[in-house]
């Protein structure tokens, strides 16, 4: 057996060891400091060999979090790795991957293009905000997904959940949970007014069949999608695959509440958490906040170390 030479860069340590662990392959050291005047230096401490992976998420603080993932693919190419993975566990700069405005940078596609350019031979990422984001690349790309830890974690906390999908970009992620733990799924709509501004109103899930409307027959063709009116006593669990500012999730628990949902629990998989979201969120009635190992915060709590394992095997 091949024993494969994992690196965690700064952002991802503790999830490239657990990689490792569930991988039996090798942890190789690294040595990160910045100098005085704030440039960054980094040294690969282990022996190379020809294949090894990376992991660095590129969240806050981003820039500095690509630097280092640019010197490590680099150096490591450098000292003769022929096949190497970079897994970047939340791909940072992955909401702009398109021209919004005239003259904006598709940021997201510069950041694909000069990881591939430092020499990253497979890319493998978590629940990207746009699948579409893999387009950029032209090295084999993978969109994992987060789905299948999050609905063990839900099925560990709750005996009678339901799965709001607080916009309807997140309504793929509430079936997929919905149909793992065999329960009922909802969404609402959402719209978003300003960076940290958001609207959200109540969808409009017509359940009654009808063969006459496709539309209709459509919507109900998955069992699991019920009307928002189905949380009333139940344990309500949100799901989404970011939770930043927390607007999204706060509107979200306010209509859940109204609707007369018994508790509200929070899940994501990319907790960024900017500012004071943990408190608003709090605040705002929930039970308690869950989100992946992706990024370092106060919540990550569910570990996505076997599902990049299994990717990566
Ligand atoms: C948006 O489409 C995403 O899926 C999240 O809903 C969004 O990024 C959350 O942002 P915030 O926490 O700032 O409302």
């Amino acid at each position: 057996m091949v024993i494969l030479l994992i690196i965690g860069g700064s952002a991802s340590q503790k999830l490239a060891a657990n990689v490792a662990k569930e991988l039996g392959d090798c942890l190789c050291p690294i040595e990160t400091k910045k100098f005085p005047d704030g440039e960054r230096y980094l040294r690969v401490k282990g022996k190379i060999d020809k294949e090894a992976v990376i992991i660095q998420s590129t969240g806050y603080p981003q820039d500095e979090n690509l630097i280092e993932l640019l010197f490590l693919i680099k150096t490591l190419k450098d000292l003769g790795v022929e096949r190497l993975k970079v897994v970047i566990p939340y791909f940072g700069y992955g909401r702009q991957e398109k021209r919004f405005k005239n003259g904006e940078s598709i940021s997201a596609q510069i950041i694909a293009n000069i990881i591939e350019d430092a020499g990253a031979d497979e890319v493998i990422s978590v629940n990207l905000h746009e699948d579409s984001v893999r387009d950029f690349f032209n090295i084999p790309t993978k969109n994992i997904s987060a789905m299948g830890a999050i609905a063990d974690y839900i099925d560990s906390i709750s005996t009678d959940p339901i799965i709001i999908a607080p916009d309807k970009g997140a309504l793929g992620f509430a079936e997929d949970i919905a149909k793992i733990i065999d329960c009922s799924c909802t969404y609402m709509n959402k719209v978003r007014l300003g960076p940290d501004k958001v609207e959200t109103k109540i969808a409009d899930i017509r359940c009654d069949f009808s063969e006459d409307d496709p539309e209709l027959v459509n919507l109900n063709k998955n069992e699991k999608k019920v009307d928002i009116r189905s949380v009333k006593g139940k344990e309500a669990i949100i799901i989404d695959d970011i939770i930043a500012t927390g607007g999204t999730i706060v509107n979200a628990i306010g209509i859940l509440k109204e609707q007369g949902a018994e508790s509200v629990s929070v899940c994501c998989v990319h907790p960024i958490l900017v500012n004071d979201a943990v408190l608003k969120i709090y605040a705002a009635g929930a039970k308690s906040i869950a989100g992946t190992d992706s990024l370092k915060s106060e919540v990550s709590c569910i570990s996505i170390a076997k599902v990049i394992a299994d990717a990566i095997k």
